[in-house]
């Protein structure tokens, strides 16, 4: 009998211990997901930012054919799915404008107006301080 109830506890503490363990790995697991989750979207964003530094690069050198494919650059990261971020309307919104902002752009850069080229690159500067600041407030 006694020794039935010592087998009992034994496999009851086994399964305490295991479970926790199991649990721990889990958690382990769920964390490096996150971190490489982290690390990618971080990636993503410098590459944001690579583009736009291009294209502030290739209008201050009036180079409007550098300008343009840093535009092209840019527009294909906005359509990664690493771009959605937030699963809002205005933050799809917002994507949309940023969008169109690059298209505007290029197509001055393409048709040689570099006057208007700029303008859009400082409509577009603005529209990446306005959404950080949206996405900060939501989180
Ligand atoms: C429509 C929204 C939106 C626009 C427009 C936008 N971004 Fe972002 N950006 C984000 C989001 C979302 C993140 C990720 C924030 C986070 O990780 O909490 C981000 C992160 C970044 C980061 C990384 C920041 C960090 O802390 O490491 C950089 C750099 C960046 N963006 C550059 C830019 C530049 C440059 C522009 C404009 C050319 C721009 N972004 C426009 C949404 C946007």
């Amino acid at each position: 009998m006694r020794r039935g109830i010592a087998a009992v506890i034994a496999f009851l503490a086994l399964a305490a211990v295991s479970g926790f363990l199991l649990g721990q790995q889990r958690a382990a697991a769920q964390q490096h997901v996150d971190v490489e989750k982290k690390a990618r979207l971080s990636e993503f964003m410098d590459r944001k930012l690579e583009d736009a530094q291009a294209l502030l690069a290739g209008l201050a050198r009036h180079d409007l054919e550098a300008t343009a494919a840093a535009a092209d650059r840019l527009g294909l990261v906005c359509v990664d799915l690493s771009w959605n971020v937030l699963q809002t309307d205005e933050y799809l919104e917002r994507s949309t404008t940023f969008r169109r902002t690059i298209a505007t752009l290029a197509s001055a850069a393409r048709d040689g107006k570099l006057e208007r080229a700029q303008l859009a690159w400082l409509d577009l500067a603005g529209q990446c301080f306005s959404c950080h600041e949206y996405v900060r407030d939501r989180k």
